[in-house]
This record gives structure tokens, C-alpha cells and sequence, in this order.
């Protein structure tokens, strides 16, 4: 069902905006963001998709583009941030054979999420509480690590992710997305973690980038 999105107002941009930077950036100040942004999703759980368009093409599309630049299959894949669930679905379709996972800090966005998932008897697809600051993930657990609309923790990305596996941070309205980074940022923070970026780009409204880790020899 293609859902139509309401406008950000403008306070909530520009705080989200000043957020994901602050993250980007300064990671050590993530504890002290940690209470409001959670209670902030809590909060906005309810009718989310509605709102913001979640799940629609136009909110898909620059994952969907993401995903074409990725060469090979992934068999474990991460959804960080996953709000209400839609990129985490999104990808379990896309690798219909890979293991989903897909977390957020917020226990209501979560919960949404569970509703979406029906019938899944080998438990292919899981949505967990967790924070992007510190992952319920052993090292190297994932061929592909993505996030939509969510600002990026980097090391944690580079940790969880195996020898090169792939990382896509995308927005699905470009830079004026509430949670959005620029490529220069993205790529300055991957590269100190030993990600290297092989493709952004805009599709639809947005934009997305995509690295891999480097393998070892
Ligand atoms: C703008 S929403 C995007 C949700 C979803 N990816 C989408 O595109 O609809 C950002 C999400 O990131 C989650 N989030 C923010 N900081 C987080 C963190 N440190 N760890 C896990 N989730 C976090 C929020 O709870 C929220 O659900």
C-alpha cells in the first residue's frame, strides 16, 4: 500500500539534523541523548507509518537502490534503527534466504515491528530492543549492515560486520531527512573503522552510500 507522508516540520529537522551530527561526530555524548531520543520514538510509535510514509516506494527507494550495489547475497543482515520494521521486511524480501534482524532502542517501535513479521516458523526475521551504541552482537556477525533514516555509530557497524561485508546508510528524503549524513562525514567515519566506499548516489527523493569492509590478505 503506497502511504502518503506528511511534511517534517521544520523544529523537528533541524533538531533531528543537530542529533544525528552531534552522533556522527561526538559519539562519547550518546549517553546523554540516550533518555529523550528513546522516549521521542517511544512517543512517535503509534501511527508512524501512517505519518511518515514507512514502507512506501518513496521511502524504500533509496535502500532498494542501495541493495543493486551490494555484489554478492548476504546471509545474516542487520537493520539498525529499524523503527517500525518496513527496511528490515524490505531486505528479508530482497534475500529471501538470509536471517533478518532488525533492532531499535525504542521498545514501542519495536513492538510495532513484532505485528509485521506473521507467520516465520524457521524465525528468519527478529526484532530486538538494542542500541547502535553497543550492539547484542558478537564481532563479525553480518554480510550486510544497513540503516534507514538513523544516524550512524561506526564502530559498532565495523565491529558486527565480517570481513568484506557491506555497510549502507541511507535517507530517504536526501538532506532533508531528519537523520541525515553527509557522504564526506559517512566516509570520513567508515574509513577510520577500515570501510571503504564503493557507491552514493540519489534515488527518488533520497540518497544512499554503501562501503565494504576490508577483507584480510
Ligand atoms: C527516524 S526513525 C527511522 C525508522 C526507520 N528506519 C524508518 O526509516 O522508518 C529513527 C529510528 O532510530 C531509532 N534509534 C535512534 N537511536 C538509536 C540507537 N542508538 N539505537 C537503536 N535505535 C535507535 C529510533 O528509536 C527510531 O525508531
Amino acid at each position: 500500500m503506497q502511504r502518503a507522508r506528511r511534511p517534517t516540520p521544520t523544529r523537528v529537522r533541524l533538531a533531528g539534523r543537530a542529533l544525528n551530527a552531534t552522533i556522527a561526530r561526538a559519539p562519547w555524548l550518546w549517553p546523554v541523548l540516550r533518555a529523550p531520543m528513546q522516549r521521542f520514538f517511544d512517543g512517535s510509535a503509534r501511527g508512524w507509518d501512517e505519518r511518515t510514509g514507512a514502507g512506501s516506494v518513496d521511502h524504500l527507494a533509496p535502500l532498494a537502490a542501495a541493495v543493486t550495489r551490494v555484489p554478492n547475497h548476504p546471509e545474516r543482515v542487520l537493520d539498525i534503527g529499524t523503527g517500525t520494521g518496513e527496511a528490515a521486511l524490505f531486505l528479508a524480501r530482497e534475500y529471501p534466504r538470509a536471517g533478518v534482524r532488525g533492532v531499535d532502542i525504542s521498545e514501542e517501535m519495536i513492538r510495532a515491528a513484532r505485528t509485521k513479521v506473521g507467520l516465520d516458523p524457521e524465525g528468519r526475521i527478529a526484532f530486538k530492543r538494542a542500541d547502535a551504541a553497543a550492539l547484542p552482537y558478537a564481532d563479525e556477525s553480518f554480510d550486510l549492515v544497513a540503516q534507514l533514516n538513523m544516524p550512524p555509530f561506526f564502530a559498532e557497524i565495523a565491529r558486527v560486520l565480517r570481513p568484506a561485508g557491506h555497510a549502507i546508510v541511507a535517507s530517504s528524503w536526501g538532506e532533508a531527512t531528519p537523520f541525515y549524513t553527509p557522504a564526506a562525514v559517512l566516509e570520513r567515519g567508515f574509513r577510520r573503522r577500515g570501510i571503504e566506499p564503493i557507491a552514493t548516489d540519489r534515488a527518488g527523493a533520497g540518497s544512499y552510500w554503501v562501503g565494504r569492509l576490508a577483507a584480510p590478505g
